[in-house]
């Protein structure tokens, strides 16, 4: 049994078109970090936050998964040996979209609202904003994006946890590894000492060198490549 757990960032996206946060035309652009994406940037400018998530989930909509994900979906229907996780810190829905099933969004997702009353979380297509009725409580004024902003814990941190315990492989594709804590787990990897590590990116991210080995290039070209190796159970190393 060898588990394999993926981690994936704005670079697995950016081939399907969607700017990263830190490289050029970030997601951030035109706007302050802390107006868009932090709790009190929300409670002094609700229309503002609720606007710009807005306009993300439709622009999003113009977008699709591209190889990467199709691929790791792929990696999770026909790997045998173990078992497949990703855990993504995007908050798209491309790996569901591609098939994706085991899929962890330790940031949240675009297309879902969650209730301050009630903690109910909920899918949402179009719009919302404070006027929106919560599906469960039914009250108004409570909903917010159901993104994790600057400053919140991320989701499902336990089962993370857990996830990284039981991992003999584990690749990072596509993150700058400045955020915490998901830069953190590779870190939390060599602790373990159990898994191997690989790291797919168009450049060398902040945690490098902690990785066992390095695949350059874009996703859509490395990640297919990659999960054609892993399934035809070649030498990684
Ligand atoms: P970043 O924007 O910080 O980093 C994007 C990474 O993708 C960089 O390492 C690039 O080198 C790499 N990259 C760019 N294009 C690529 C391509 N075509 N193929 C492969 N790699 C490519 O994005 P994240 O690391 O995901 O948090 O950022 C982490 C978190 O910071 C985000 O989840 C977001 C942000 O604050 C929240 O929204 C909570
Ligand atoms: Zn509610």
């Amino acid at each position: 049994m060898k588990n394999i757990t993926i981690l994936t960032g704005a670079g697995i996206s950016a081939d399907s078109g969607l700017a990263t946060f830190r490289d050029n035309d970030g997601l951030w652009n035109n706007h302050k970090v802390e107006d868009v994406a932090t709790y009190d940037g929300f409670k002094s400018n609700k229309k503002l936050v609720y606007d710009f998530y807005n306009n993300l989930r439709s622009e999003a909509k113009n977008y699709k998964p591209n190889e990467a994900h199709v691929a790791l979906s792929r990696l999770e229907s026909e790997y045998k040996d173990g078992k497949v996780t990703i855990i993504t810190q995007n908050v798209d829905d491309f790996h569901r979209l591609a098939g994706s099933k085991n899929v962890i969004h330790m940031h949240g997702e675009l297309n879902k609202a969650r209730c301050e009353y009630c903690l109910n979380v909920f899918d949402v297509d179009g719009d919302f904003d404070e006027s929106t009725k919560c599906e469960k409580c039914g009250k108004d004024h409570v909903l917010r994006p159901h993104i994790v902003w600057f400053g919140e814990m991320p989701l499902y941190m336990a089962l993370i946890d857990e996830v990284l315990n039981n991992t003999d492989l584990f690749v990072a594709i596509g993150t700058s590894g400045v955020v915490y804590p998901a830069a953190g787990f590779i870190a939390r990897i060599k602790q373990i000492g159990k898994a191997k590590a690989v790291e797919l990116n168009l450049k060398k991210s902040e945690t490098n060198g902690l990785f066992d080995k390095y695949l350059e290039g874009k996703a859509k070209t490395t990640v297919p490549a990659f999960v054609d190796k892993v399934l035809e159970g070649k030498d990684l190393f």
